[in-house]
């Protein structure tokens, strides 16, 4: 995985918490250098200074800000090998009728138009050097139906989109996939399931019958940003805990249980 035996560059663009502060983690410890780019600079910093590494506040919306931050990255840590988007926002559930169109735009603006923007400054800077390796975090709700109307279809979009990177860039060395996490217990949907907001235990859905530990999204991210993964672009991983396979077992009541 190393260049020439030094730590190769991962920035992490939402690394400040959850998924992103983990994947921060991990792929420090399996001999990274980490730039933590988040909106939140307070929790990035936090994350960088307890990994050595770089960390900056970043709005992934703001495309001047990004190639900025690119270039600043570049300059302090070196060339980035591996690029993680794990930036989002998330939505309240309202139905569709009701959704206000600023709120819908809001949502596609960082979520998906962000994932763009981040890719394309740091995916220049690979192409150019003729090697690189991109992981988008998209969702379960890119492929399936539920009361998310923008943030699916946001997520949606960032599959497509990492595909189309994928054929794009493959030729330059660069690969572009992306991980699908089902719920995963990160403080923020902890604090959702202790304010009882869900109708009932996410992991009650699932095959194994639980939810997802933010290390093992996080290990799926360092897997695809590796060399380990040389011939895999233009995937979405998902990593669900079996959420999707076992969605058609409700009708016959439920997958087995032991
Ligand atoms: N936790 C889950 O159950 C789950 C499930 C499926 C997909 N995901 C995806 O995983 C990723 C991480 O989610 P999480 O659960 O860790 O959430 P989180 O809220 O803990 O982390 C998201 C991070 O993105 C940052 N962020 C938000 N807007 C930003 C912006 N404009 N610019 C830069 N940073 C910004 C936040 O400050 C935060 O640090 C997201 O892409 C999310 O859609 C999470």
């Amino acid at each position: 995985m190393s260049e020439s035996g030094s730590r190769p560059v991962a920035a992490v663009v939402g690394g400040g918490n959850g998924i992103g502060a983990t994947v921060c983690r991990l792929m420090h410890a399996r001999g990274w250098r980490v730039a933590v780019a988040d909106i939140d600079g307070e929790a990035a910093g936090r994350v960088a200074r307890k990994l050595d590494g770089f960390g900056c506040a970043l709005d992934i919306a703001d495309e001047a800000a990004v190639e900025e931050a690119a270039e600043r990255i570049e300059r302090e840590a070196g060339p980035v090998a591996a690029l993680v988007v794990s930036a989002a926002v998330f939505q309240d559930i309202v139905p569709a009728e009701d959704l206000p169109v600023d709120e819908w735009e809001r949502i596609l603006r960082v979520n998906l138009t962000g994932t763009l923007i981040a890719n394309k400054a740091f995916g220049r800077r690979m192409v150019g050097r003729g090697r690189g390796s991109v992981v988008n975090i998209a969702s379960i709700a890119a492929f399936s139906s539920m009361p998310a109307q923008a943030y699916g279809a946001s997520k949606a979009g960032v599959v497509h989109l990492t595909r189309n990177l994928a054929g794009e860039w493959g030729h330059a060395g660069v690969r572009v996939n992306a991980v699908s996490p089902g719920s995963t217990l990160v403080p923020r949907v902890e604090a959702r399931l202790d304010s009882g907001r869900y109708a009932a235990h996410p992991g009650e859905f699932t095959a194994l019958g639980r939810m997802v530990e933010p290390n093992e999204v996080a290990e799926a991210v360092e897997f695809l940003a590796s060399d380990r993964s040389s011939a895999i672009t233009g995937q979405n991983l998902v990593v669900d805990a079996g959420w999707e396979i076992a969605a058609t077992w409700a009708q016959f009541g439920g997958v087995r249980k032991f």
